[in-house]
Parts: structure tokens; C-alpha cells; sequence
């Protein structure tokens, strides 16, 4: 059931299948927060558009959900080219990767998900594409081996990914642009939320809304997410308005706490302490304890929890911190509550 994991950052098939298309702004300046990089991307769009020339190649990363492949759609469209999209996992090969760069037209941008899972010959196969629009296709074995050079139209790359320190420093490198988005704040999630029920039509007070930010993780689509299952239990339990008591009593019910974590997080911070006597505890040994998987560990719930102030890292491994013994009313070890 999606409410297993309501608070995963990562979309479920239903946002996938069409649902967080309608909900994605579409232009920089619909677009909420992230105010510098927004401001450093109209700089960027500005001068390649008077130069005539293509963006530069930019790498975005963030944990997942904050805006990444939105922001790819709206440097499309800000820069009145196509966009084409594809995702580490799947270029397999090298002559996938052949077929589509030369579908590109000058200017496009070729948007890459997920590049930090790129396989080492397709990452190699696109450094000098990235440099100098060259793609080197080889041919036949050994001796006979032959080298072709295949001029690429000067096209845009843009990189997303959730890890930016599992990027390869020679990728990394060749990105003239490097963005990192942030979690966004409560007021941001308000407009957030405000505009995608504007948009589904959802009736709503502000204290409603207020209370749904509150509880987003920083996410956007959380709070689309969020937004969307209240509407439900607005609609069966109450007159299909959100107010605050509504949002209250129905994100209770999907246990999602005031503070924004869900079953999941609370699991593996409980974990934290009582197994591990709040850590330092290392995230291969966090992770069997919660039979989570590694990635999602590092990907999901660190992020968030970190930031919020429930987990910190140290050099021996992660710690619960006072805040997170007092949120989930657990008596924390004299050296810990000084500690943090
Ligand atoms: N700044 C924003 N303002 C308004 N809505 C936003 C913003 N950022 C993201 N959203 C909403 O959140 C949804 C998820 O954003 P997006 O798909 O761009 O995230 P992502 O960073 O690409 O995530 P992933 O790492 O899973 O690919 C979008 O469909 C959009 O509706
Ligand atoms: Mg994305």
C-alpha cells in the first residue's frame, strides 16, 4: 500500500504516470524556492540566449523529489527547445546512447536521470561528446580496429541525480554548471501545496494547507503527495474541504507525525537508540537492523532526518540526537544528550 512508504521522496507509478506532470510548474518563475540557483539559471538562460549558443551543461542534484527533472523541463522551455529523456539505468550501451545523440537538433537539451548510474563504457563513450560534440564509435577488434568520428549538433546535457558524491570527478568535471537544490521551507510547501489545489481543484483553508507544509519533509512531492490523500479523506470523512482539522486528523491516521516523519522513519531512529544505544552506529549495520536497503537509507530518510536535526553523521558512523529521544519520548543516555 503507498502509505507504507508515504513519505518516500521517490515517485510512486500514479505521480509517474501523469499525475505530477499537471503539477509541475512550467516556467522559472512559477517555480517555488531554490532562489539563487533560480536567479544563477535566469543569468545562464539570458546570456546563451543572446550569444545564440546552447546552455552550458548542468548537473543538479538533490535528494529525490525537490525539483530536479522539473527544472529540466523548464530550461526547455525557457530556452524554446526540445527536450529529450533518458536515464543512466537504461543506456545500456554505447550504441544506445549513439541513436540518441544523433536525434538531437542544435540546442536541444538531453536530459540524463539517475547519471550517477551510468555504466563506465556510456560515461567514457560521452566525455568527448560533452567537450567537443564528438562521439568516437568504435569498430572491429584487435588489429582492424578502426576509430570513427561522429560530429554531434551542440546540444545541452543535463545530469540529475540523488547522489551527487557517487558522481566520477572526470563527469563531474564537465558540467559547467552545478546545482544543488535544498529542502524547501514550511512557507514554500504552502505555495506549493496552494497552487497544486488550485490546480486539482481542491478546497482548502490556509490553516489546512499549513498543516499538510508542515509535514512534507521539504519535498514537494510529499506535499503534492500529502495534499492529494487528505483531499480523500476530506471528501469520505468530512465536506471535502481541508481545514486544519482535517489535514490533522487524516495525516494522524496515514501516521505521519507533526513533525513529518512517518512509520519508517521512526522505526529506524527507535532502532538508533534502543539497539545501538543511539550510535555511533554504521549505516550498513543501521540498514540490516530495519532490513532496509543500504541506498535507501542514504537516499530517503538520511537526508531529511539529518537536516532536521533527528540524526547526525560523525566519523564512527550515524548518531540519534537529543531531539530525536525527545520527539519519540525515549530516555537517552547521559553522554548523548550532552553530546548533541
Ligand atoms: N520548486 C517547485 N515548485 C513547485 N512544485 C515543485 C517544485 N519542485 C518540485 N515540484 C513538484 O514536485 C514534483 C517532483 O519534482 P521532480 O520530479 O522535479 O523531482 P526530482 O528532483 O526530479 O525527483 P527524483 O530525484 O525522484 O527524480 C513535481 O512534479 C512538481 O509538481
Ligand atoms: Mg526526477
Amino acid at each position: 500500500m503507498e502509505t507504507a512508504n508515504i513519505l518516500s521522496g521517490k515517485p510512486t507509478p500514479e505521480e509517474v504516470s501523469g499525475l505530477e506532470g499537471s503539477l509541475r510548474p512550467k516556467t522559472l518563475e512559477e517555480f517555488v524556492g531554490q532562489r539563487k540557483l533560480k536567479e544563477n539559471l535566469n543569468v545562464f538562460i539570458q546570456a546563451a540566449k543572446k550569444r545564440g549558443e546552447p546552455l552550458d551543461h548542468i548537473l543538479f542534484y538533490s535528494p529525490p523529489g525537490l525539483g530536479k527533472t522539473t527544472l529540466a523541463y523548464i530550461l526547455a522551455r525557457e530556452m524554446g527547445v526540445n527536450l529529450k529523456t533518458t536515464s543512466g539505468p537504461i543506456l545500456e550501451r554505447v550504441g544506445d546512447l549513439a541513436g540518441m545523440l544523433t536525434d538531437l537538433s542544435e540546442g536541444d537539451i538531453f536530459f540524463i536521470d539517475e547519471i550517477h548510474r551510468l555504466s563506465p563504457t556510456v560515461e567514457e563513450a560521452l566525455y568527448p561528446v560533452m567537450e567537443d560534440f564528438t562521439f568516437y564509435i568504435n569498430t572491429g577488434r584487435g588489429p582492424a580496429a578502426t576509430s570513427l568520428k561522429l560530429a554531434i549538433q551542440k546540444f545541452t546535457l543535463v545530469g540529475a541525480t540523488t547522489r551527487g558524491g557517487l558522481l566520477t570527478g572526470p563527469l563531474r568535471d564537465r558540467f559547467g554548471i552545478v546545482g544543488n537544490l535544498n529542502f524547501y521551507d514550511i512557507e514554500e510547501l504552502e505555495k506549493i501545496a496552494l497552487r497544486s489545489s488550485h490546480i486539482l481543484k481542491i478546497p482548502v483553508e490556509p490553516e489546512g494547507i499549513a498543516e499538510i507544509a508542515k509535514r512534507s519533509r521539504g519535498t514537494p512531492r510529499i506535499a503534492n503527495r500529502l495534499l492529494r490523500r487528505v483531499r480523500d479523506f476530506a471528501q469520505v470523512k468530512a465536506n471535502g474541504i481541508i481545514t486544519q482539522k482535517v489535514a490533522e486528523d487524516s495525516l494522524n491516521a496515514l501516521e505521519v507525525d507533526p513533525e513529518g516523519l512517518d512509520a519508517g522513519d521512526r522505526r529506524l531512529l527507535a532502532a538508533l537508540m534502543e539497539k545501538f544505544k543511539g550510535g555511533p552506529v554504521g549505516i550498513d549495520t543501521l540498514a540490516i537492523a530495519v532490513s532496509e536497503e543500504i541506498d535507501n537509507l542514504t537516499d530517503v530518510y538520511e537526508p531529511f532526518l539529518i537536516q532536521a536535526g533527528f540524526m547526525a553523521r560523525t566519523p564512527r558512523g550515524r548518531v540519534a540526537t537529543h531531539k530525536a529521544y525527545t520527539h519519540l519520548k525515549i530516555q537517552p543516555p547521559k553522554k548523548t544528550a550532552e553530546l548533541f
